[in-house]
Order: C-alpha cells, then sequence, then structure tokens
C-alpha cells in the first residue's frame, strides 16, 4: 500500500527556535478566546488556541506555531507541548484534507469497527496513521469518541458519522470533496 506516515504519537518532535507569523485578524480571534478567562488565568485559553493555530497552519501544529502560542501565552514551550500531544484532536504531523479518525474502542469493535476500518483503507490504499499520495485523506485510529451508543462510528474533521456500515461509508467518501 501507498501512503506517507502522518500523525503518531510516539513519533520525536523536531524543535526549532522559529516562530510562526500570523495575521492581524487572526491575532484578534486569539485575543478574543483570551478575553474570556480572567486576566491572571490566561494559560486557559490554550485549547482553543491549539484549534486556531491549527487551522491556520494548514492542519497541523507544527513548531513554530507552538513557539508562537508559548510566547502568546506566556508558557515554557514544554507547556503547550505537553497540552498538544494529549488530545488526539490536535495533529503532530500534516493530515490529509479530509482526517478520518475511527474509533477503535470497545463498543465500536465490537459492532464492526475492524471491517469498517478494513474497507476504508483498502479503498484508500493506505494504512491506519497514514495519508493518501494525493493528500486528501488521512485515517487515524483514535480511542472512544463518545459516541458509544450509535457505534460504529468516526469523525471526519468536525463531523460525527455514526451507525456505520460499508455501504454508509462508501457514501461519505464519495461526498468528500
Ligand atoms: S467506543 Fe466508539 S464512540 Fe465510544
Amino acid at each position: 500500500m501507498a501512503g506517507t506516515t502522518a500523525t503518531s504519537y510516539t513519533d520525536k518532535v523536531l524543535v526549532s527556535g522559529e516562530v510562526a507569523e500570523f495575521s492581524p485578524a487572526v491575532i484578534d480571534e486569539m485575543k478574543a478566546h483570551v478575553a474570556k478567562y480572567p486576566a491572571d488565568r490566561s494559560r486557559s485559553a490554550l485549547i482553543p488556541l491549539l484549534f486556531v493555530v491549527q487551522r491556520e497552519r494548514g492542519g497541523w501544529l507544527d513548531n513554530p506555531g507552538i513557539n508562537f502560542l508559548a510566547q502568546f501565552l506566556n508558557l515554557e514551550v514544554t507547556d503547550v507541548w505537553e497540552t498538544a500531544t494529549f488530545y488526539s484532536m490536535f495533529n503532530l504531523r500534516p493530515v490529509g484534507r479530509h482526517h478520518i479518525q475511527i474509533c477503535k474502542t470497545l463498543s465500536c469493535k465490537i459492532m464492526g469497527e475492524p471491517e469498517i476500518t478494513d474497507h476504508i483503507c483498502t479503498k484508500l490504499g493506505i494504512h491506519p496513521g497514514e495519508t493518501t499520495e494525493d493528500g486528501k485523506y488521512t485515517v487515524t485510529m483514535v480511542e472512544c469518541l463518545g459516541s458509544c451508543g450509535t457505534a460504529p462510528m468516526m469523525q471526519i474533521g468536525f463531523d460525527y458519522h455514526e451507525d456505520l456500515t460499508v455501504e454508509k461509508v462508501d457514501k461519505i467518501l464519495a461526498d468528500c470533496k
């Protein structure tokens, strides 16, 4: 199967001192998030700001983006990394335009996740953790996404797709532009 390795939480992080720059509009958006919290609790804005940086840096958190947030929130770089590396919703490597996160936890596993994963990966020609050559899809296996009652399920971008069957998956993938 073809493909390039995408997000892996055991990969080494390449550290550089480069700091990302953002447009005034994005800086204002970040300041608006910070303003929701007490002045001495700006660190509480870290998760919404990680989402903004991920969006602005092409769908993943690169080192310059992390360095920016450390400066912006007056944190240590390691403070930012320890949050970024904890949650599967933050990508530490480039991902495809459609990031397919398949739940691999118990309810989904029992209700047919292996067949769904196999179908998606065979169809796209990649393994879990890889991105298609054209950069369109990344498949990642994740822990419970809190939708166990409608297992098996997956998340693409911010959208949940539930009660999956291979027929349903075919239609969902066909609708991905
Ligand atoms: S086990 Fe899959 S959503 Fe909870």
